[in-house]
């Protein structure tokens, strides 16, 4: 009988040996082991922006939906964030709970898995989140094993009631103290998270306090937030925008500045301003999460937001982050080196009043260029030739966007 078993195991080995040679011969090359987390800067939707505390499990849902629906997932928008205020109350052994307005947050990854979509979460190293709901302090390895086990993708840590429950409270009086307690607690999600084995974009959210940029990647950082929240309106954008220059050297594949989410399409912008604002973030090597309601958006919006051009350079695979080249009065102009020796250049005009009987008189020389340089404008999709001192009229906000595939 012995025999028999031992017999009938061999040539079940040899049976599977043979199919295994054979599937060899016949598959395609094997599986590249997975890409690490965030080579070029993410890109998706989050719902605070538009929704904030109204956020639910049918918005997630419809949101997801809707970036299939409208071309963006396409257009590279992955990522679907579930922002703050979806947490309700711990169990007895600590196990943290959706709220009511999540009934299922399983259910709700599984879904946006099912659209080929990736999702993402929300929590802060505090005892309790911006909006007063329930942080992750004391209990960073089991909401890590749970946002692991719902399947989510992407965590948004967000320091908020970490400074006045733990840093103003354990180091009164000593910042320096209150910063080490700072970045221990965004180490200690990041182990948390690493020792999960899935692959959680971290994504840290303190304000840009203690120049982020210098320390982030070394607690396991994807991007870091580097100023307080954006809000849709021209004069904030603006001032974030300025408060980038100089950050480039800190970003690259795997580790990206985040000047905040995108506005694109809410509030009261103009279409020049959400232009300027979209082709911006694109020049900083942002991350690009839309966070506008995507059911009700107008075409125009939706025309922005997917102008391939525009993401191709954020995207860019060289993964090197623009610089601002010159400001004059308040006309500022970015390039940003990107792969196969291409530029691209953004031309802004940030003031309210200039007029054509004034132009602005671009200097390539500036640039490092030298004459007539053909590039692309991406935003009408037209062929353009820059030349050195060229008169540029640009209307209040607006942009010129230019890609130059072989600068001189
Ligand atoms: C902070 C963050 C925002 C958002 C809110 C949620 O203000 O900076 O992006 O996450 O908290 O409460």
């Amino acid at each position: 009988m012995r025999s028999v078993v031992l017999l009938s195991s061999a040539v079940l080995v040899l049976a599977s040996l043979t199919a295994a040679s054979q599937t060899s011969t016949t598959a395609k090359a094997p599986l590249a082991p997975p890409q690490p987390a965030a080579q070029t800067p993410p890109m998706g939707w989050n719902s605070w922006n538009y929704f904030a505390e109204k956020v639910d499990d049918k918005g997630v849902r419809d949101a997801a939906d809707q970036l299939i629906a409208t071309g963006m997932k396409d257009a590279g928008y992955i990522y679907v964030n579930i922002d703050d205020t979806w947490e309700g109350q711990r169990d007895a052994s600590g196990v943290l709970h959706s709220n009511s307005k999540f009934p299922d947050m399983k259910a709700l990854a599984d879904y946006v898995h099912s659209k080929g979509l990736k999702i993402g979460i929300y929590s802060s190293p505090g005892p309790h989140t911006c909006a007063v709901y329930e942080g992750s302090f004391g209990h960073e390895v089991q909401d890590a094993q749970l946002y692991a086990q719902w399947g989510i993708d992407y965590l948004k840590y967000d320091l908020c009631g970490f400074i006045p429950e733990v840093m103003e409270k354990q180091a009164p009086n000593d910042k320096a103290a209150q910063m080490r307690l700072m970045v221990a607690a965004y180490d200690k999600m990041n182990k948390a998270l690493k020792s999960t084995g899935r692959p959680i974009v971290f994504s840290l959210c303190q304000y840009g306090w203690d120049a982020v940029w210098e320390w982030a990647p070394s607690v396991g950082g994807n991007l870091w937030r580097t100023t307080g929240d954006v809000s849709p309106n021209w004069d904030r954008i603006y001032a974030i925008v300025s408060q980038q220059a100089g950050l480039e050297k800190y970003a690259g594949p795997g580790h990206w500045n985040d000047p905040d989410m995108l506005e694109v399409g809410n509030g009261n912008l103009t279409l020049a301003e959400n232009r300027s604002h979209f082709s911006l973030w694109a020049m900083l090597a942002a991350p690009l999460l839309a966070g506008n309601d995507l059911p009700n958006m107008k075409p125009e919006i939706k025309a922005i937001l997917t102008n391939r051009d525009v993401i191709a350079i954020d995207q860019d695979s060289l993964g090197k982050q623009g610089t601002r080249a010159y400001s004059e009065g308040e006309t500022d102009v970015w390039v940003r080196p990107l792969a196969g020796g291409a530029l691209a250049v953004a031309i802004v005009n940030a003031g309210d009043n200039r007029y054509s009987t004034h132009p602005f008189h671009l200097s390539l020389a500036k640039l490092g260029l030298h004459g007539p340089q053909t590039g692309k404008d991406l935003w009408t999709g037209m062929p353009i030739t820059l030349r050195e001192a060229e008169p540029l009229e640009l209307s209040r906000h607006d942009v010129l966007l230019v890609r130059i595939d072989a600068p001189k």
